[in-house]
């Protein structure tokens, strides 16, 4: 058997609004339009994507928050509702999807062996979260993948960032392990926003796109030097700066699914492809793609 790729890895972040403007039949409310943007640079990832053949969606979530541990899908099948807690006007989601349960019980058992504390998750009835189901349905809208969820831990609140990071980079290299192991060929998802200091109200017409712009400057500032960052291929001095940006962002990297990414592609130090940058309700959105080992 030939040894599994990382064959792209991709920054997906997970607003429902962009579910919602896009109206895919699965989601209940309508919408107008909306974050065309962000949409857009999904499109462009999805038609990158169709140019290489792969095998499983690997997602981390920062919205399946397991706090003292890393837990995987375990239950090969799931067929329900998703709602957002936030938004419930605006993603009302039936999902169907199939998890690839061998791959995620090897990335388990390689996580545990680099001293995680690790669980595959069994219940028939667990409500996936929107993080997961807005990255993977953004990225692969046919949902003719199966996916490996990967939830993530609150060390970066209990502890700090830096023992988050310490962690992922553990997560990372176990996938890597495992993914070579299985023989498959995988896409990685991080689904997390970059800043994250969000407005308060909404418009009367939520996909009203005149109220739609970053929270602040100084995280819009933060956001660009990350993006170059990427764009440079400087992924490890990225990782470096990650404690500053998130605390000073207030950004979504504190779930960990960037460094896990980041980790897991050994920081690539070829140039990622920004396919677009947005903002929803303030805060800021990159979709950006790393290419890996040739499939
Ligand atoms: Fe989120």
């Amino acid at each position: 058997m030939k040894p599994g790729k990382i064959v792209a890895g991709a920054l997906a972040p997970h607003p429902p609004h962009l579910v919602y403007a896009a109206n895919p039949k699965q989601n209940e409310p309508r919408a107008e339009c909306g974050w065309e943007t962000l949409r857009w640079a999904y499109e462009r990832l999805q038609k990158s994507l169709s140019e290489i053949e792969y095998d499983v969606l690997i997602v981390h979530s920062p919205h399946w928050r397991t706090n003292t541990g890393t837990h995987f899908l375990g239950v090969p099948h799931f067929k329900s509702v998703s709602v957002d807690p936030v938004f419930p006007n605006l993603f009302r989601y039936h999902y169907d999807l199939k998890v690839d349960v061998p791959l995620a019980e090897m990335i388990c058992a390689e996580a545990a062996q680099a001293g995680l504390e690790t669980q595959m998750m069994r219940n028939p009835d667990y409500r996936i979260d929107y993080g997961t189901i807005v990255s993977c349905h953004m990225t692969n809208p046919e949902w003719n993948k199966p996916i490996v969820g990967i939830s993530s831990v609150g060390a970066a609140r209990y502890y700090n960032m830096d023992v988050l990071q310490a962690m992922m980079f553990k997560l990372g290299q176990a996938t890597r392990t495992a993914i070579e192991k299985s023989g498959k060929r995988a896409v990685l998802l991080a689904s997390n926003s970059l800043s994250h200091r969000h407005f308060t109200a909404e418009p009367d017409v939520v996909e009203d796109m005149s109220f739609e712009h970053i929270n602040n400057h100084n995280q819009y500032l933060w956001d660009m030097k990350m993006i170059d960052l990427m764009k440079k291929g400087q992924s490890r001095a990225m990782i470096d700066i990650l404690t500053d940006f998130t605390e000073q962002a207030n950004a979504e990297t504190d779930g960990g699914s960037l460094t896990w990414l980041m980790a897991a592609m050994e920081f690539p130090t070829q140039p990622a492809t920004v396919h677009g940058y947005g903002t929803v309700i303030g805060t800021g959105n990159a979709v950006v793609e790393w290419r890996g080992a040739t499939p």
